[in-house]
């Protein structure tokens, strides 16, 4: 469900705002977000768990915007950080450090270090090294860091091997059967308080049978923990739940919050999730406008294929090059009644710059908008600089308002950070 609809004079809008309206604004490519379907999804999402003592820690990295982020912290959420940026960002928008759980597997000394001035709620440690650190930088400060482990059940998660990471080969976590001896370990020592288990197994599952068998796994652990006197009280199962892009039949929050809480019944803990795509996906759009089109040179005896040229790309939105991923591309304004297939295609020198591959598209014309959907996750978030490409805009809408969240860049913030090295000639030169 979102708030992305054409209205009754054929505008494709984002609540009662029109797209087209926002790209002569703002021009192209921006992104749109909808407030009220962030609203709604966090709501649905935290109201799904309500049986059950729960924290939703909105994992940032799908989007770090601070007005997104801000949307929800007012509604209650924690947040899933993975970065000293991310713990800044978060408190920035208001969360709470208390509701902070921080992840990953590569945290730095200085990130540690923050995290345990703010006061998070627990660190998710992800190697008996990083456990070892946490435990010497606690002392330091002293301070008692509370941590999690982050388990790996080894369960596969059945969606892209680029975002599985619940697999014995992939790099997260600790073995599940290693990791009682960790957490022995871990509670033996002053600088760490022992107060959770964590597990996260990858994202855009469209299945629930892999939660459902790592949440068993981790509810045997729990169990031999609790056993061993050690005082569990968080149990972070991760994100991961999938959405809608094309023809996916992905469980509702209330499906996957029924069999994840059942399995958690009669424990004296708080659970925490750790959603990040199916809260903001569906709440974004990319609007782009067609810069040139042309005709594929024909295979034999095969339909005749065009390619439209969009001022948006791999470098704006990723996500097609990097996995393959299927993003709806609809006409902001009416579109011509002849269809044709299509590649939506970016202006960088790359062939995995599409937006979207073989659709069959309206034909469209240079000049005319389109909007490539569910692109609010891990849309702007991934974006880069790549060929001196300044970042798209972003904007919020909520019913008839749109206001900017984020500037478009500019040229020269692109190599605002960059020196000349001295020893190059000229380059005592003045631009
Ligand atoms: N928690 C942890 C520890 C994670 O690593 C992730 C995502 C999440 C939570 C949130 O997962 P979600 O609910 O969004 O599925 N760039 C990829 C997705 C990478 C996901 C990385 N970790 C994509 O565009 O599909």
């Amino acid at each position: 469900m979102h708030h992305f609809a054409v209205n009754r004079q054929g505008k494709l809008c984002c609540e009662e705002y029109p797209l087209e309206e926002i790209a002569r604004q703002m021009g192209t490519p921006v992104y749109v977000y909808s407030h009220a379907t962030l609203e709604r999804h966090f709501k649905v999402f935290d109201e799904a768990f309500s049986s059950i003592p729960h924290i939703v820690c909105y994992s940032m990295k799908a989007n770090s915007n601070g007005s997104v982020v801000r949307t929800f912290a007012r509604l209650g959420s924690g947040a899933d950080i993975v970065s000293g940026g991310e713990l800044a960002r978060a408190i920035a928008a208001g969360v709470s450090p208390k509701k902070i759980v921080y992840s990953g597997v590569g945290k730095s000394v200085p990130e540690i270090e923050e995290a345990l001035r703010r006061g998070i709620l627990m660190f998710n440690v992800e190697s008996r090294e990083e456990l070892e650190r946490i435990n010497v930088i606690a002392r330091r400060m002293r301070k008692r860091a509370p941590i999690s482990i982050r388990v790996n059940p080894d369960v596969d998660p059945k969606t892209h091997p680029y975002i599985s990471t619940g697999l014995k080969k992939n790099k997260f976590g600790i073995n599940i059967r290693q990791a009682v001896e960790d957490y022995e370990w871990a509670a033996r020592q002053p600088g760490l308080e022992v107060v959770g288990v964590d597990c996260h197994i990858g994202s855009q599952l469209t299945e629930l049978s892999p939660f459902v068998d790592a949440a068993k796994r981790v509810r045997r652990l729990v169990d031999k923990l609790l056993a061993k006197g050690m005082p569990i009280r968080y149990v972070d199962i991760g994100g991961g739940l999938g959405i809608r892009y094309n023809d996916e039949s992905p469980p509702s929050p209330k499906e996957y919050a029924k069999v994840v809480a059942s399995v958690f019944q009669g424990l004296d803990i708080t659970l925490i999730l750790e959603p990040g795509r199916v809260l903001v996906a569906n709440a974004g759009a990319l609007v782009a406008e067609v810069l040139y089109t042309k005709k594929a040179s024909p295979d034999s005896g095969k339909k005749e294929r065009w390619f439209f040229i969009v001022d948006a790309a791999m470098n704006d939105l990723a996500r097609p090059a990097m996995y393959g991923s299927y993003h709806a591309i609809l006409p902001v304004g009416k579109a011509p009644a002849r269809r044709v297939t299509a590649d939506v295609v970016g202006p960088i020198c790359e062939s995995s710059d599409f937006l979207a591959k073989d659709r069959v598209l309206p034909l469209f014309k240079a000049g005319d908008l389109l909007a490539v959907m569910g692109a609010g996750a891990y849309g702007f978030s991934m974006s880069s600089n790549y060929n001196s490409r300044p970042r798209a805009a972003e904007v919020m809408v909520s019913g008839n308002r749109c206001e900017v969240v984020r500037e478009r860049e500019t040229i020269r913030d692109i190599f605002r950070k960059e020196r000349v090295a001295s020893f190059i000639k000229g380059s005592g030169v003045k631009r």
